[in-house]
């Protein structure tokens, strides 16, 4: 194949494989903020642009040794329309690296889930863990190097792939280099608890970048924050660039928001798979009003506590009480480690709870599954009178810019009640009812405040709403990004 001149790189890619029972590879969208965001893009492609990510599962795997020279073509198996190479990493090494060192470790720090006693040890075993992750960013760096057509322009996504700018540099210094994280970006104090060498390995690593994207202003200055604590004065607040120890030339530090390709998602909410669901959720919910909720089952997003909020409703608000249903949603989410199988535990057994305390014959308070269906989400979209975004911390979050969206478009509407530390607060602050992510009782005062929204109110607010999670779609996202790297020159 061709050399490409715009080139994504990724942990996880569009698509994911499974060996079917017949032993056939089956195809699925792969699921998260970063791919939502990018795949919509890589939809419109240009001709010579490649996505190249980590083969993840057995399917993957046999997937990536079929295709020549590793490329995938989409033929049938994905929405994509650029091509993707799957790099088949030794499973050992990918699994140090993807859930001991980036989801255990750089997730942690940025989420900031540390707690005592569970906060992090780094001793040997971290050492050989580091190690993996180095192998793992080199690998990537290797195939973008090869992949590359002479000063194409490569953008690396996460912190997954936090070494991989400068890697890639040293290899190549004709490319122009982007990294974009999707996470927050933790605070110099917390950002310390990694080990030094750790600390200016990740940092000197994306500062091999000509650019680095943030998905908001807060989590770019307190990246700067870091850089000036472990580096010193190499920061220019000013005009936003850092200069790595290492490296002469400054990186331009860059805010790029994130928001919905409201067509593809209004579309995609219309068709015949969700009409299905919506009938028959309908039938469960009556003419309730509808809480909804969509998360990975994900330590970030709270759920344990929105469910404590929703049962502290029910108990300080009682005239809710067979008048309002929760529709929960969760999708299974990293069950190598063992806090996120923990979590889902614990997220069954507060539904459990709810259950026992409230249901009665003719009333289920909560409906929740923990399940893969984006189908039966977009069904609970439409039918959403309240949404609940409560993360402790979250890049942007993604969900609390769709339901507005699809809620609006297909006639409905719905109030808002959103975490103060999700990046999307900074854009829906005003229309959204805003809370702390661990005030059980606030959230559950929030609750029962967008309930008694007027309708005509809720209605103003939740077009407002959509407008904002409408306003920066992927496409311009990306472009941006790709001109800003191009104004180079
Ligand atoms: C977040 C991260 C993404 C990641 C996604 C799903 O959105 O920013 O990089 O792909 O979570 O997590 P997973 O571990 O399943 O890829």
């Amino acid at each position: 194949p061709g050399k490409a001149t715009v080139l994504v790189a990724s942990n996880r890619g569009p698509v994911s494989f499974s060996v079917g029972n017949d032993g056939d590879l089956h195809a699925k969208r792969g699921g998260g903020g970063l791919v939502s965001g990018l795949s919509s893009v890589a939809a419109e492609g240009e001709a010579d642009q490649v996505w190249v990510c980590a083969a993840l599962t057995e399917g993957d795997r046999a997937a990536a040794r079929r295709a020549p020279g590793g490329r995938l073509d989409r033929a049938g198996l994905t929405d994509a329309s650029s091509p993707v190479r799957m790099l088949d990493i030794d499973p050992g090494t990918l699994h140090r690296a993807y859930n001991a060192v980036a989801n255990s470790t750089l997730w942690f720090i940025h989420h900031m889930l540390y707690a005592t006693p569970f906060s992090p040890v780094f001793d040997g075993r971290f050492g050989r863990e580091w190690e993996s992750y180095v192998a793992y960013n080199r690998a990537f760096a290797e195939a973008l190097a090869e992949e590359a057509a002479p000063r194409a322009r490569v953008l690396v996504q996460d912190y997954h792939l936090a070494l991989v700018p400068k890697m890639l540099r040293e290899l190549r210094p004709d490319l122009r280099i982007g990294h974009f994280s999707h996470t927050p970006w933790a605070p110099p104090e917390y950002f310390g608890i990694l080990p030094d060498a750790v600390a200016s390995a990740v940092l000197e690593g994306m500062l091999g970048a000509d650019q680095l994207g943030f998905l908001t202003e807060r989590w770019a200055l307190a990246f700067m924050d870091c850089c000036a604590r472990q580096f010193g004065a190499a920061v220019d607040r000013e005009r936003m660039t850092v200069t790595a120890p290492h490296r002469g030339t400054p990186t331009r530090i860059g805010v790029y928001s994130l928001g919905v390709d409201a067509d593809f998602i209004v579309e995609r909410a219309m068709r015949p798979d969700v009409e299905a669901r919506l009938a028959s959720l309908r039938e469960s919910v009556g003419d309730r009003q509808v809480i909804v909720r969509v998360d990975r089952t994900e330590l970030s997003k709270n759920i344990v506590r929105g469910l404590d909020a929703y049962a502290d409703l029910l108990r300080r608000h009682p005239e809710w009480l067979g008048r309002v249903v929760h529709v929960a949603f969760a999708y299974p989410s990293r069950h190598d480690l063992p806090e996120y199988r923990e979590y889902t535990a614990a997220v069954l057994r507060t539904a459990k709870q709810i259950e026992d305390e409230f249901g009665t014959p003719q009333w289920e308070p909560l409906i929740l599954h923990v399940e893969d269906d984006f189908a039966r989400s977009l069904a609970a979209y439409r039918l959403a009178d309240v949404a609940v975004v409560n993360a402790i911390r979250d890049g942007m979050n993604l969900v609390a810019k769709e339901i507005p969206i699809v809620a609006t478009a297909t006639g409905g509407s719905c109030g808002l009640v959103l975490s103060r530390e999700a990046g999307a607060c900074a854009e829906m602050a005003q229309d959204a009812l805003v809370v702390n992510p661990y005030d059980v009782t606030g959230t559950a005062e929030a609750l029962h405040a967008a309930l008694s929204m007027d309708r005509e109110e809720r209605r103003r607010r939740c077009e407002r709403l959509a407008a904002a999670g409408a306003a920066l779609p992927p496409q311009r996202w990306f472009a941006r990004q790709l001109a800003d790297l191009t104004s180079d020159e």
